[in-house]
């Protein structure tokens, strides 16, 4: 059977093409699955936009000189078995190559996951090398799956880095400051600190956001004030911040870090949207921008509270993001459901232009 995949050229983000190759056999303690539905959003543009330098090309290589797969994170189900632990038929979330099946090798198994030990991912971030067997994930349910693709890999995210600045007492400042605050990931950001709004750790978040996404921003609530980027100078320079930055834009940088030069408290590095804004940190006023490492904080976390403490926190929190997100009057996400090669190139184009609508939430198959 021939397994459609998309490539993207590694130095030309906009060209991409369909590859058709033939699944290639299996071997003993393999198993393939059918990538059923996968979602796309800018993290995955910033995959591609960090390739080379953060090695996200090097998950499922392509075998074509100069072309890559972007990962994307998604639903698979187990079409064919020769490892004695993992059924024909199990579903699996997790990384996957945007294609209709992959080969994973599975290995130190337990009931809720398993880690594929691929040679060639063996020295690659763990957290993406993991899949969870879904008949065991608490997070789980049948009906929540596309909400899942697109959401959990950001809102884990969201949640680390909102519990890593309150374990820092937000750096004593009192404000944060988040950029492309239309974002998935920006926006569960803004719920996490709005969940603490009236508590001891109070903070307020204040979203920027460019024109068109203003409206669409300021509707979710979630944020105390958002503003445009270019009205950014009409917060007061006086009061301590923390900038937190999806966008990736050194301009942008360059101008919180200038206008707030003695009171930007923390600038933390989380994102990359502006893709093709991206800039070094070098010469800028006030703290240096530092890149956020999630796996930092989940391995604090684990030890403070116990894996049971943490997933329990994660939860809890997860299930209130996901009330407010699917809340009935005013959805905060619209899932645009679409199968097949031109949807997926004409998706990937959009968000790779910046031209995706921010209330949509694309989920594909190949
Ligand atoms: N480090 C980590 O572990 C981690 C984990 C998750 C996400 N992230 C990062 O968080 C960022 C947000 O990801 P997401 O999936 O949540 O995004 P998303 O929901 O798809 O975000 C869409 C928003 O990003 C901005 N945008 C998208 N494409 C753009 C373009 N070409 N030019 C300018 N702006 C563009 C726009 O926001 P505005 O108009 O508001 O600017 C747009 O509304 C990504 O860079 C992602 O890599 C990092």
């Amino acid at each position: 059977m021939s397994n459609d995949t998309l490539l993207v050229r590694k130095d030309d983000l906009h060209a991409t093409r369909l590859h058709g190759a033939d699944e290639p056999r299996l071997g003993d303690g393999q198993v393939r699955v059918r990538i059923e539905r996968f979602a796309l959003t800018s993290n995955n543009i910033t995959y591609a936009a960090f390739g080379e330098a953060m090695s996200y090309w090097q998950f499922f290589p392509s075998g074509e000189e100069g072309w890559g797969i972007v990962p994307v994170w998604g639903f698979a189900t187990v079409s064919q078995s020769l490892h004695p632990g993992v059924a024909v038929g199990e579903r699996l979330y997790g990384y996957f190559p945007m294609a209709a099946s992959a080969v994973l090798t599975p290995e130190r198994l337990s009931p809720e996951r398993f880690t594929d030990a691929a040679p060639h991912r063996s020295a690659l971030p763990a957290v993406y090398n993991q899949y969870v067997r879904c008949s065991a994930d608490p997070l789980y349910t049948p009906d929540t799956e596309d909400l899942q693709a697109l959401l959990r890999p950001l809102f884990i995210t969201s949640w680390l880095i909102d519990d890593f600045l309150a374990d820092n007492d937000f750096f004593g400042a009192r404000r944060v400051i988040l950029s492309s605050a239309s974002s998935k990931t920006a926006y569960g950001k803004a719920f996490c600190i709005a969940q603490r709004r009236g508590g001891e750790s109070a903070v307020e978040v204040v979203g920027l956001t460019s024109p068109a996404n203003l409206a669409f921003t300021r509707g979710l609530g979630c944020y105390d004030q958002v503003l445009g980027y270019d009205e950014l100078t009409t917060l007061p320079a006086s009061t301590p911040v923390v900038y937190v930055d999806f966008s990736g834009s050194a301009a942008l940088r360059e101008s919180i870090h200038t206008h707030w030069s003695d009171e930007l408290r923390y600038s933390c590095s989380v994102g990359g949207t502006h893709w093709d804004e991206l800039g070094g940190g070098k010469g800028l006023a006030g703290p240096r921008p530092v890149l956020f490492f999630a796996p930092a904080q989940i391995k604090k976390r684990m030890a403070d509270w116990g894996p049971g403490g943490l997933q329990q926190r994660l939860a809890d929190a997860w299930k209130a993001f996901m009330r407010a997100v699917g809340n009935a009057e005013q959805p905060w996400l619209h899932v645009v459901r679409q199968r097949g090669r031109a949807a997926i190139e004409s998706t990937y184009a959009e968000l790779l232009g910046g031209a995706s609508k921010p209330s949509d939430g694309h989920v594909l198959s190949v």
